[in-house]
């Protein structure tokens, strides 16, 4: 981006402005000055000012391989053109209603498609919100409370999803509702069948992310998956895989590739083309229990869940999404993993993930660190690459392999300068 439009795109940037900055007060006007937790990255955080396919530009000038894409979601990278078109077409026709709208058919055909077990499906705006509604099914339809999820995984912002990140997590959340959820180690086979088997008939629901990221994007074994659905099966509880950020792994979703049927599913991110969305996929019986014809079933709202925008948008972006581009970029993503790989194995760090999602952690580290994950992030941003906080990269469908040979340089320098104590700490 030259001078000048950067230039004219910061002269009028609320960032830029001290009132904002420091707001009447005298503290910013959002709380830390973020408007997500999620953003924070240990030190001031510079504001995107544009995006475009792979790329995004920030308003300190610095041009970026985005490999954040908005923790996941862009799939196909920034303002993809036909995805700008349709959502464009949906807003310019009202943007949103209280009544429904077709682009909700379309976008439930093209993802139940991928989905040959699930019957039905329930739109809402955000993974947060998928999750919580299909642990309310969960519950109304099984008569019982109590859920398992693994330890460390996270599920959105709901109550019950934030016990399992342990104590921090779970400050505001009622000791009634942390009763309730019992987290067991992952891929702990002997611990999850001991927890069912102690007290089946209290179980609502397992839920299980197949590549729980905070947990250190290690993934969850077949063997333990299959326990899983076996242990769910025969005591009548509800298997409920997350997929708001697997979906991307395979055509079918990551299940898909386990070869497991959830009960319900849950996803977002991808699905919304860029736009916020949420969603419950499940078997008609269970999505029964939010069907408004039936006497006594559960409400479920949203004054934006559905909006043609969004599915409008994540209808095209499904499309785009052939069996082709998820094995193009699985493919890509796992090319970049062995080529960092093979270069930091001495430095003491490695990359973990599957397909198109990687992230850099010390070799066979459990936890991460918050200050070295944000060392990183700077390390990262400072050779033009742009992660998650936690590290997370996820590839996009305009990348391809010069693009991910460049990810894998910039990566492979950034993890060394952390590795080896080089790596400043964003104050720049
Ligand atoms: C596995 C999983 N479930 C649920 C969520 C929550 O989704 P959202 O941020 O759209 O509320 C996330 C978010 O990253 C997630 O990774």
């Amino acid at each position: 981006m030259g001078t000048e439009q950067k230039n004219a795109i910061t002269q009028n940037h609320p960032a830029e402005d001290p009132h904002l900055r420091r707001g009447p007060r005298g503290f910013p006007l959002l709380p830390g000055g973020y408007g997500r937790s999620t953003y924070y990255t240990g030190a001031p955080s510079p504001y995107a000012i544009r995006g475009e396919g792979y790329r995004v530009w920030d308003d300190r000038g610095h041009e970026l391989i985005d490999a954040n894409n908005n923790f996941t979601s862009l799939i196909h990278g920034n303002a993809h053109p036909e995805i700008t078109e349709a959502a464009t077409k949906a807003l310019t026709a009202g943007a949103s209603w209280g009544i429904p709208n077709l682009y909700e058919w379309d976008l439930a055909d093209l993802l139940l498609s991928r989905l040959p077990d699930l019957d039905q499906v329930r739109f809402a705006n955000s993974g947060t919100e998928a999750v919580m509604s299909a642990i309310r099914i969960a519950r109304a339809s099984t008569g019982r409370e109590r859920v398992i999820v693994t330890k460390g995984g996270y599920h959105g912002t709901s109550e019950v999803a934030l016990v399992p990140g342990g104590p921090s997590y779970q400050r505001g959340v009622t000791q009634g509702v942390i009763n309730d959820v019992t987290a067991v180690p992952l891929n702990d086979v002997e611990a999850l069948r001991q927890e069912v088997e102690a007290a089946p008939e209290s179980y609502a629901a397992i839920i299980l992310d197949l590549l729980p990221n905070r947990a250190g994007l290690l993934r969850i074994s077949e063997d333990f998956v299959h326990t899983a659905r076996e242990l769910a099966t025969r005591y009548g509880i509800v298997l409920i895989i997350d997929e708001v950020i697997s979906l991307r792994l395979g055509f079918n979703g990551f299940s898909g590739e386990y070869g497991v049927s959830p009960d319900l599913l849950t996803t977002g991110k991808l699905i919304g083309g860029g736009f916020p969305v949420g969603a419950v996929a499940g078997r008609a019986e269970l999505m029964a229990e939010v069907d408004p014809t039936r006497p006594g079933s559960l409400p479920h709202g949203g004054t934006f869940s559905g909006n043609p925008v969004s599915m409008a948008a994540g209808a095209v972006a499904l499309r785009l999404f052939t069996q082709e581009e998820v094995k193009r970029l699985n493919h890509l993503g796992d090319t970049t993993r062995d080529a960092v790989n093979a270069r930091i194995a001495d430095a003491g760090w490695e990359i973990r993930g599957r397909g198109s999602l990687l992230r850099a952690v010390p070799s066979g580290a459990e936890k991460v660190g918050e200050r070295t994950q944000h060392e990183l992030w700077w390390a990262s941003y400072e050779r033009g690459l742009l992660g998650s906080p936690a590290n997370l990269l996820s590839l996009s469908t305009p990348m391809d392999e010069k693009v991910a040979e460049d990810i894998a340089d910039r990566l492979t320098d950034a993890v060394l300068a952390v590795a080896d104590g080089t790596a400043t700490k964003g104050e720049k």
